[in-house]
């Protein structure tokens, strides 16, 4: 939701600060700030402004100091202003805060502070209650303050009187932090000061540390030192730039095949699936008698074919809950119910109170996470990581496809624990998921033809998109695309449904996206098609190449696979599409308005 960072050691702070902003704009970029202790003045001089971080970077050519905080912003209190940027200085206080605290209208009342904030943020009352706090113990000040927080926080904190030195202390909200011979770092994302070393730790929640130059002190709300779990960085920071792509987006697509690939290999033994390497033991794939897959947005999107797959090959029930609704449904969770929790960031904070719901629900869990020592991937049971490698842009493409990818690893190691497969099904399955990567390759080759078949949708402000069977979650997947980073309102429809209403839309001219995948629905499929066509509508066809036929115009051809496998490429294609139509209408891929990479609120 919002990007903090912090800095303190032998070099200018502000240089670090900016880099490390501009890394983490994903999180949020409606507008950035950094405060700087200042040696000679001896107080932490503030510079923030609303819009992006270069906007910034114009504004502090001339600040001083080796140590700072600096923040971006999702708003979330108040409207995009300088005024509700952060930094926050209340007093000797000052604060950058990511996450959502709920009282703090009430604590704004009990501190009688409301005539002397400068902002309508919640972040500046935990600025002015710390200060409020403050009798000369600054952990202490920290502890006392956030006692009376609730909601969600990651604070780092700086006092005035107590020069180049942070405080940080967070719930839910991460914090990661490691330290070089240059000094120490703090950011909410590890992508932020990755390059620094590739040693790092997060931050133990309702722990506060004090940071200086020499490294980390971390005591718990007593006052005791607490250790913490080093983690080593295991993706290759140097590949966290753009690497010569305009977007992240683009790039993060052309390296599926490669993520994929390495999601899967390191699962597959003797031509089997293996979650030995997850210490994920197979008794919780055993005992389940249900599934319920609980994301949100794209990571639910996966869960879908996860349903899909493990419904029609191992013959055992999975219902697919939006985190955001899940503990309001009165879900059925037993102990023998399995809950998977999807989620890319592993900070998405419906998934993890729904995950939470579950465990106090008796049920076992298993988190599918890209990112590694997440409060997801803590909290769960079981944890299977993607190795898909830092995910930038705010559109999800590679997490989605190795989602999917350990997915089919899943209905696989459940197929054969079952019984549904025999040894020679199951590491049939395993070659035809094997050659994914070669699939995904292939339409990546061909990108300049779905390029071409993206300008018809520029001037498009509506969308639809129909399929059958697996093409239908696939393409509720594509939509999620196309709205998000092109503002096309777009929908995804069974295509047997159509006709039970929402044909009514289709007139001469509806831009209609067709999928057609699946062997067993073609010719139903093709009557869809036909039905939409009839009645004018411009038809983009993404077809597998043993069932074009010269009746489906404006086609790009899927490459073969087995019905169960052909999503992965179908998507990628589509991704594609999504993302030349945006870039091609001149917006901000990667940074698509109103968005933010992840939701901390709920
Ligand atoms: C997908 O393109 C979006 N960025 C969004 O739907 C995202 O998938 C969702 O917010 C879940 O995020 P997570 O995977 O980090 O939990």
């Amino acid at each position: 939701m919002c990007g903090i960072i912090g800095y303190t050691g032998y070099s200018e702070a502000r240089g670090i600060l900016l880099k490390g902003l501009k890394t983490l704009e994903y999180r949020g970029y409606d507008s950035a700030g950094i405060s700087v202790y200042h040696p000679d003045f001896r107080e932490c001089l503030t510079t923030k402004c609303k819009g992006r971080v270069e906007d910034l970077e114009r504004k502090t050519s001339d600040i001083k100091g080796n140590t700072g905080i600096g923040h971006t912003r999702w708003a979330t209190h108040g409207e995009v202003s300088d005024a509700n940027s952060h930094p926050h200085k209340f007093g000797n206080v000052t604060v950058v805060h990511n996450g959502i605290i709920e009282n703090y209208e009430t604590i704004k009342n009990t501190l009688d502070v409301a005539d002397k904030l400068k902002s309508e943020t919640d972040s500046e009352v935990v600025a002015a209650l710390i200060d409020r706090c403050f009798t000369g113990d600054p952990q202490q000040a920290i502890v006392d303050a956030v006692k009376k927080l609730s909601g969600t926080y990651a604070l780092a904190v700086m006092f005035d009187s107590i020069a180049d030195t942070i405080f940080a202390v967070r719930n839910v909200s991460p914090i990661v932090c490691c330290k070089n011979d240059d000094g120490a770092y703090l950011a909410s994302d590890v992508v932020a000061i990755g390059g620094y070393s590739e040693d790092y730790f997060v931050l133990p929640e309702f722990s506060v540390a004090k940071i200086t130059k020499d490294g980390f002190e971390i005591s718990n709300f007593k006052g005791e030192p607490i250790e913490v779990e080093m983690l080593k960085l295991d993706w290759d920071i140097s590949n966290s730039g753009k690497c010569g792509y305009p977007f992240y987006m683009e790039k993060e697509i052309m390296e599926q095949p490669r993520v994929i690939e390495k999601t899967v290999m390191s699962r597959i033994k003797s031509g089997l699936p293996d979650f030995s390497c997850d210490k994920v033991d197979d008794e919780i794939f055993k005992k389940c008698s249900a599934i319920s897959v609980v994301a949100c947005g794209t990571a639910m999107h996966a869960g879908l074919i996860g349903k899909h797959l493990i419904e029609s090959v191992c013959s055992v029930p999975v219902s697919v809950h939006m985190a955001s609704e899940f503990m309001y449904s009165n879900p059925i969770v037993t102990d023998d119910t399995l809950v998977i929790c999807v989620s890319q960031s592993g900070e998405t904070i419906d998934t993890l109170e729904a995950l939470k719901y579950a465990k106090r629900h008796g049920a076992d869990t298993l988190s599918i996470v890209n990112v590694r020592g997440s409060s997801i991937a803590r909290e769960s049971d079981n944890v299977i990581y993607t190795d898909a490698g830092p995910e930038i842009a705010v559109a999800s493409t590679k997490a989605y496809t190795t989602q999917v990818a350990v997915f089919y690893l899943i209905t696989a190691k459940i197929a054969y624990l079952k019984g549904k497969l025999n040894y020679e099904g199951v590491t049939r399955f395993i070659s035809e998921l094997q050659r994914i990567p070669e699939a995904v390759q292939s339409v990546l080759d061909r990108r300049s033809d779905i390029h071409h078949l993206s300008n018809s949708l520029l001037t498009a402000e509506h969308a639809f998109m129909i399929g059958r069977g697996l093409d239908y979650p696939a393409l509720m997947e594509a939509s999620l695309k196309l709205k998000e980073i092109s503002y096309i309102h777009s929908e995804a429809f069974a295509s047997g449904e159509l006709k039970h209403g929402t044909i009514a839309l289709i007139t001469s001219g509806t831009p209609v996206i067709a999928l057609v995948t699946q062997q067993y629905l073609f010719s139903k499929q093709m009557s869809n098609v036909r039905e939409v066509q009839s009645r004018g509508a411009q038809v983009i066809t993404f077809v597998r190449r043993s069932l074009k036929s010269d009746e489906l115009k404006n086609c790009f051809e899927l490459p073969e696979m087995e019905d169960e496998f052909m999503l992965i490429p179908a998507v990628v294609s589509l991704q594609l599409l999504a993302y030349y139509v945006a870039s091609d209408k001149g917006l901000d891929v990667d940074k698509p308005r109103n968005l933010a990479k992840v939701v901390t609120v709920e």
